[in-house]
């Protein structure tokens, strides 16, 4: 896949997006978010990648928001289009029925926390800094942080992070509940792909069928989430992969050979 303002790279079932601007530290304009959404299309037709995961070039950020010197002259309607254009991209990467983890280099700001909050897992580096500070812009955020970030960390903290533009650390972004893990930054690409390897040891669709229940179940009523979950625990039942894991399991075998199916 080649794209002006992304590198792909795919090996051994895991596809390592980087969002690649470091002159504006990664930040995310119109061209960028359209890349993202076709990329996201592509990673999630393509059965040889089984893990997504999303990180920014250079060791200063991961993406420093969206790209202020495009907004800047924006009028409303240009505004809501760009908008518009992160959603989608950002909904297809949440939906991606194959798990993603933000790798979050550097700072995570505005655009960047938001689209780190759209993959499953969030590891952080000792280097990174969350925040979103479009307030202190003149708008607010954008590409979903009014939405992702209360049904991640809370009403009050993402009120007060969105109205203050304070600027946290990795350690407080864990303590929070906006990353899983903060690792020293040299060891961050690799600790999350051993993170992806310990997911693709699982039957794929299987956690398909839970990211599902997961994601929709935490935006419906709790008998609605627990029906949908009985729902899909059955259909769980029709794969070749639940055969798999039982008789290995009842066997005492070591090796399952899931195929997705
Ligand atoms: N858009 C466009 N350019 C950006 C940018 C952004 N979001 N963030 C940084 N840059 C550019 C800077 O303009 C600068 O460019 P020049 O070298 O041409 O001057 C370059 O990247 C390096 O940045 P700094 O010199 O500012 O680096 P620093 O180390 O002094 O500061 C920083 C780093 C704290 C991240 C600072 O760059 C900063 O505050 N960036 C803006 C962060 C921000 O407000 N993000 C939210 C954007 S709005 C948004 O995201 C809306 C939404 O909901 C989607």
């Amino acid at each position: 896949m080649e794209y002006k303002n992304l590198l792909v790279e795919a090996s051994e079932g895991i596809a390592l997006v980087t969002i690649n601007r470091p002159k504006s530290l990664n930040a995310l304009n119109s061209e960028t978010l359209a890349e993202l959404n076709d990329c996201f299309k592509a990673l999630e037709a393509d059965d040889d990648v089984k893990v997504v995961i999303l990180t920014g070039s250079g060791e200063k950020s991961f993406v420093a928001g969206a790209d202020i010197s495009e907004m800047v002259n924006a009028t409303a309607p240009e505004g809501r289009v760009m908008g518009m254009l992160a959603r989608e991209a950002f909904k297809r990467l949440e939906d991606m029925k194959k798990p993603t983890i933000a790798a979050v280099n550097g700072y995570a700001l505005g655009g960047g926390c938001e689209i780190s909050m759209a993959c499953d897992v969030t590891v952080a580096s000792e280097k990174a800094k969350f925040g979103q500070p479009e307030t202190g812009l003149g708008i607010l955020p954008g590409f979903g942080g009014t939405q992702r970030l209360p049904r991640l960390v809370g009403k009050k903290m993402a009120k007060e992070l969105i109205f203050t533009c304070d600027m946290i650390d990795a350690n407080e972004a864990y303590r929070i509940g906006l990353a899983n893990h903060v690792v020293p930054a040299d060891q961050l690409i690799d600790y999350c792909k051993a993170m992806a390897k310990r997911m693709m040891k699982n039957a794929p669709l299987s956690i398909t069928l839970a990211k599902q229940a997961i994601n929709i179940g935490l935006d419906v009523d709790i008998d609605a989430g627990l029906q949908l979950e009985a729902n899909l625990f059955g259909l769980s039942f029709a794969t070749a992969d639940k055969k798999e894991g039982m008789t290995v399991f009842l066997n005492k075998g070591k090796e399952k050979h899931f195929i997705g199916k």
